[in-house]
């Protein structure tokens, strides 16, 4: 590995050509004292480096379960273990240093019980040093979002369309087309918040859906494929710079990092087969100073 390769978070997080100016590290009440006001920008990361470089551009970096998939090459997020979203909390943590991050609690690790929900919740936070986790579900996680913030764990909700929910579901369902379904995911907002939820993912509903929810209850509602009616967005980020081949609806891609990769790759596959790669700038010599 070289060192170049390694975390400078002076290079990307305090160069002033590269990044606006430093700030303090989002805290939570921080981020829920936005409700309302300038749109809270959040984005997914899973390694240190792209941490580093979201940073200073984002109020949050979310572990998401995507991670099996986008990271990992599953087929869904059922598979994310505990240790996969803490390897990568860890990861985050290193690399982000203004940013609230949030690590998810993926399937299998929250919904048995409070209790359950709380002892592996506290060593995500332990073990990755993050602020707060997310958890899918709504009135029916309220009892655990409540045991788990009474106890010094700040949780995020995740309601509308929750992935988790997969095989319940026969797939991934946009929520809110028919306006019967309106109210029970209103009262899912309304139980996170009475629960203590510091904050809310809305997932995959109508924009007249995600208006409401956002009038709805006073902690901010981020979404994903919800309009902006929310008071927050948030996205994959390998979607987002077009390195995920599956592009849902609600994607905007702001890059095509697929291109740039295929592109490098294949130049670099033909220098190396025509011996134009190594040049001499690319190899030690016995006088030269080099690095
Ligand atoms: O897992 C994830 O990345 C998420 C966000 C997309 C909200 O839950």
């Amino acid at each position: 590995m070289s060192s170049q390769s390694t975390i400078s978070k002076k290079s990307a997080v305090t160069d002033p050509d590269q990044s606006p100016k430093p700030r303090k590290r989002m805290t939570v009440p921080g981020f829920m004292a936005r409700k309302g006001g300038e749109p809270l920008v959040c984005l997914t990361a899973y390694t240190a480096h792209v941490a580093n470089l979201l940073d200073q551009r984002c109020d949050l970096l979310l572990v998401g379960d995507s991670l099996g998939m986008v990271i990992h090459g599953m087929p869904n997020t059922l598979g994310v273990t505990l240790e996969h979203m803490i390897m990568h909390g860890q990861g985050v943590m290193r690399g982000a240093e203004k940013s609230l991050v949030v690590v998810d609690m993926p399937f299998g690790s929250f919904e048995e019980s409070p209790e359950i929900a709380f002892r592996n919740a506290a060593r995500v936070v332990k073990e990755t040093g993050c602020a707060a986790v997310k958890l899918e579900g709504g009135a029916e996680m309220a009892p655990t979002i409540q045991h788990m913030t009474r106890r010094g764990i700040p949780v995020m909700a995740h309601i509308g369309l929750m992935p988790q929910n997969l095989n319940m579901m026969g797939g991934f369902k946009i929520a809110g087309r028919d306006e019967r379904d309106w109210e029970y995911i209103i009262q899912d907002a309304r139980e996170v918040e009475k629960a203590g939820a510091f904050s809310v993912v809305v997932e995959g509903v109508t924009e007249p859906l995600a208006e409401k929810i956002t009038q709805s209850i006073s902690i901010p509602t981020i979404g994903i494929g919800a309009s902006k009616e929310c008071d927050g967005q948030i996205l994959v980020f390998e979607d987002m710079i077009g390195l995920f081949p599956r592009v849902p609806t609600f994607v905007k891609r702001y890059g095509n990092m697929e291109e740039m990769i295929a592109n490098a790759a294949d130049l670099y596959a033909e220098e190396v087969r025509a011996r134009r790669f190594p040049t001499e700038d690319h190899v030690y010599t016995l006088n030269k100073k080099d690095g």
